[in-house]
């Protein structure tokens, strides 16, 4: 589809030469010779075609409400070393050389439905894969953000240097090399059911054994996460962040689509 967009260029910017940066602006667009709107590019390289017109590529449009709206996606290239945001946060524990140990894990998700299986992926450099490799057990703990301190605390310290066994208080199920912590509203005990040597990393996967949430965040039952507060993690600009107010129902939004 061809979109042009009008906006101010800046004026040493040659014809033809790709604009790179921020365009955040909210622009105009026409579509082919018709209709006018309003649309916010992403950050992209846009190829100048006159003083102020510049070429869009990758755009898509779509008709609501008899209104016809744009969405240049214009694409950049970058760094394929990027990361699939946001990222939970959560504190995996395992018994090394005798002593309860924790790490700060953002690589962690839900594997298989029937039996319960989580897999995450751990660099061979860590001090805790050498206790989940020995016992075949560890632990998942899901921190509030109240714990936001201590948890960056794991992730910047190795049990090897520093003895992260008395940071939290602890409780076993009936993995007793899975040490829990009490003060994260949701923790489970896992035992290792596979372990794939990836190049630089471990990838654990583990049967979730038994699950513990605390009576205060449980909504009908289940953990509620508004009642958790937990945060989420984003790279390469390594932040936290709370969770913001729900944005839909799943498995009812796209219902109006299947009519
Ligand atoms: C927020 C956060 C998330 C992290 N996620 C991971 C991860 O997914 N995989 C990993 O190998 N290391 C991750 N790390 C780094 C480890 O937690 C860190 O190197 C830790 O000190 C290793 O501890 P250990 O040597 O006691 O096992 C993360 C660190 C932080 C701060």
């Amino acid at each position: 589809m061809a979109v042009s967009v009008s906006l101010r260029l800046p004026e040493d910017t040659a014809a033809g030469k790709p604009l790179t940066g921020e365009f955040a602006g909210l622009f105009r667009l026409r579509v082919g010779n018709s209709r006018v709107m309003h649309a916010r590019p992403e950050a992209g390289s846009l190829v100048r075609r006159s003083r102020r017109h510049v070429k869009v590529a990758n755009t898509a449009s779509r008709r609501s409400n008899g209104i016809l709206w744009g969405c240049a996606m214009v694409k950049m290239k970058i760094d394929s070393n990027v990361s699939i945001y946001p990222m939970p946060v959560v504190l995996a524990g395992a018994v090394v050389g005798g002593k309860a140990n924790f790490l700060a894990i953002g690589w962690i998700t839900r594997v298989n439905h029937q039996p319960p299986m989580v897999a995450m992926s751990l660099s061979k450099r860590h001090h805790t894969n050498g206790g989940i490799r020995e016992h075949k057990e560890f632990s998942v703990n899901l921190p509030g953000v109240n714990l936001l301190e201590k948890t960056d605390y794991c992730g910047l310290v190795s049990g090897r240097e520093r003895d992260k066994s008395q940071l939290f208080t602890l409780f076993y199920g009936e993995l007793k090399h899975a040490p829990m912590i009490e003060e994260c509203p949701l923790v489970f005990a896992c035992k290792l059911v596979n372990l794939l040597e990836l190049p630089s990393n471990d990838l654990f996967i583990g049967e979730i054994v038994e699950a513990y949430a605390a009576e205060a965040c449980l909504t009908g039952g289940a953990p509620d996460v508004a009642k958790m507060a937990p945060f989420t993690l984003t790279m390469p600009d390594n932040s936290y962040w709370k969770i913001g107010s729900r944005a839909g129902k799943a498995w009812e939004a796209g219902r109006a689509l299947m009519k």
